[in-house]
């Protein structure tokens, strides 16, 4: 193998960077020449493919954001699509590819090595929703992102003796909602994995107040519902509170990558090079009690089940 491909798919993700630094230096002590595919599986299948060498990732390790740019291309899960991505990537003598990105990159990934071209996968999204790793790439930094604006927000909520309901991301993960409520010291978690009961939440934070509270806070995750409706949940039961919602956003997606996410990154990055050198495909590399080990997408879809941890059912023993 002489040529290989590395592009950021899907949601960006602190950390993508030094993965790509880290597939580009690794690349080339190992004698590849790396070639960057900008805008993910769009700019894959459009052929937007350039060589980026050891320079070109000078200064990008502290950087959030992706410097290939990232892009949700939905056409890309039709074989048609895939097939076209395959013929830019020959047209331009490259004989592996590198995937940064989430489940939905994955898929696409795997779609890849299935149809023979060689492929390996590196777990980038905050949400830390894949399975066979205990963390994905981002993860760590948006969690303090949102610890930041979690404490903010509760200093906020107690001047004015408010309730708090600041909706978080995650898609149909809990895990940011789970890491950072607990950070914040949350009234309350509320996540799509567990059951959930609103009048005892509301009972909580009421009980809070009758304490000497003058705030609450509930971290919720976007995958149970948005924080508009969560609070008009919570006012039907009892209008007797000061409520608030907040919705994140994009905030917790960007910034700088904190030291975590910039080692996880370059090892992640190394690690992949090696793996697609060696001659491997369909596997993307995976975090294993501190160490990187590996999967196999189809493990991965089909058989690994995703085990923070920080298990969900613990939640309740720390919301003391
Ligand atoms: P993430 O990778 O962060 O989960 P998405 O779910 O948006 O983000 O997926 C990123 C991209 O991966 C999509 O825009 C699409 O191009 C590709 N993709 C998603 N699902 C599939 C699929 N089932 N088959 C092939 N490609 C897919
Ligand atoms: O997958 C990362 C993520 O930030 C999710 O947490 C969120 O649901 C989604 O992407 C938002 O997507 P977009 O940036 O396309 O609005």
């Amino acid at each position: 193998m002489k040529r290989i491909g590395v592009m950021t798919s899907g949601g960006d993700a602190p950390g993508m960077n030094a993965a790509v630094r880290a597939v580009v230096r690794r690349g080339e002590s190992l004698g590849l020449e790396v070639y960057g595919i900008r805008n993910g599986y769009k700019g894959l299948v459009d052929g937007d493919i350039q060589r980026i060498t050891s320079g070109d990732v000078g200064g990008i390790l502290n950087r959030g954001g992706t410097m290939l740019y990232s892009a949700r291309y939905p056409e890309f899960s039709k074989p048609e699509g895939q097939l076209k991505g395959i013929e830019q990537l020959k047209k331009f003598g490259i004989e592996g590819v590198v995937v940064i990105g989430g489940d939905g990159s994955f898929r696409g990934a795997q779609a890849l090595a299935n149809h023979g071209f060689p492929t390996v996968g590196i777990p980038g999204t905050i949400d830390n929703d894949i399975a066979g790793t205990d963390y994905t790439l981002g993860f760590d930094t948006t969690v303090n992102t949102v610890v930041e604006a979690l404490d903010r927000v509760r200093d906020t909520a107690g001047s004015h003796g408010r309730v708090l309901v600041v909706e978080v991301m995650g898609r149909g993960a809990g895990d940011i909602a789970l890491w950072s409520g607990l950070s914040s010291g949350a009234e309350a978690i509320v996540v799509p994995e567990i059951e959930y009961n609103i009048e005892d939440i509301v009972n909580t934070i009421k009980e809070g107040f009758t304490h000497g509270k003058n705030q609450g806070l509930v971290v919720l995750a976007e995958g149970v519902m948005s924080a508009p409706e969560f609070v008009k949940e919570m006012e039907a039961i009892d209008d007797s509170f000061n409520i608030r919602d907040v919705v994140l956003g994009h905030i917790q997606r960007g910034g700088q990558p904190n030291v975590r996410d910039r080692v996880l990154g370059s090892r992640f990055g190394a690690k992949a090079v090696e793996l697609l050198h060696e001659g491997a495909s369909g596997i993307c590399v995976a975090l294993i009690d501190e160490e990187i080990g590996t999967n196999d997408f189809d493990d991965v879809f089909n058989k690994l089940v995703h085990q923070p941890k920080l298990q969900f059912h613990e939640l309740n023993k720390y919301l003391i």
